[in-house]
């Protein structure tokens, strides 16, 4: 375990299962159509990449990288958008894939933008899901596990950048940000 690291919440092995369950959930929920998977930047990169791995319909993947205005461990609902899709999404069939929904906030910008671009049908599926942190009125349509209300990092989830590449999702020792 990386010596930042206070406690494992979810291993390596159990997200691998996760994806392969998720994956063919997915399978089933797109049979015979052509949906546009969107990954939020950064976060959502290595879930994504996994997710689908274990789809079997074919798909196309485009990305959007948003950033919120204000904390770096809390969003505030301004959102800005870093990098916008390269696809149409007028018609499609949406799967937004994201690491994490916390307040939802960041969801809740990006549902109602592709709303307004007038998507056939949208759906979410998070690796994680923080229901405490909730302020916005969304759900995820498909959910990998529930964390309480603790800053996560590893495996897409970053604290200052730093973390993305932990295998696994862990909780940092308090000394890592400035605690005790
Ligand atoms: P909202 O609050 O808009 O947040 O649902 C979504 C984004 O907030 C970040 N976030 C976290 N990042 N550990 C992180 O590394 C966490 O525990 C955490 N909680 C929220 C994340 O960028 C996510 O996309
Ligand atoms: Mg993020």
């Amino acid at each position: 375990m990386h010596n930042d690291i206070e406690k494992i919440l979810i291993s390596k092995e159990e997200i691998e299962e996760k994806c392969k369950e998720l994956g063919a959930q997915l399978t089933q929920e797109y049979e015979g159509k052509f949906p546009l998977a969107i990954g939020v930047l950064k976060g959502a990169l290595p879930f994504m990449a996994d997710v689908l791995r274990h789809t079997e319909v074919h798909l196309e993947m485009d990305f959007m990288d948003v950033s919120s205005y204000g904390g770096e461990m809390r969003s505030t609902g301004e959102v800005k958008i870093v990098k916008d899709l390269d696809t149409k999404v007028e018609g499609r069939d949406l799967l937004i894939i994201e690491d994490i929904i916390d307040s939802g906030l960041t969801l809740s910008y990006l549902v109602d933008l592709f709303k307004y671009r007038k998507a056939n049908s949208i759906k979410i599926v998070t690796l994680l899901d923080k229901p405490e942190g909730r302020t916005a009125d969304i759900t995820a349509d498909v959910v990998g596990f529930q964390v309480p209300n603790e800053f996560v990092v590893g495996y897409g989830l970053d604290y200052q950048e730093k973390f993305r590449n932990l295998p696994y999702i862990g909780v940092l020792k308090p000394r890592v940000y400035g605690g005790e």
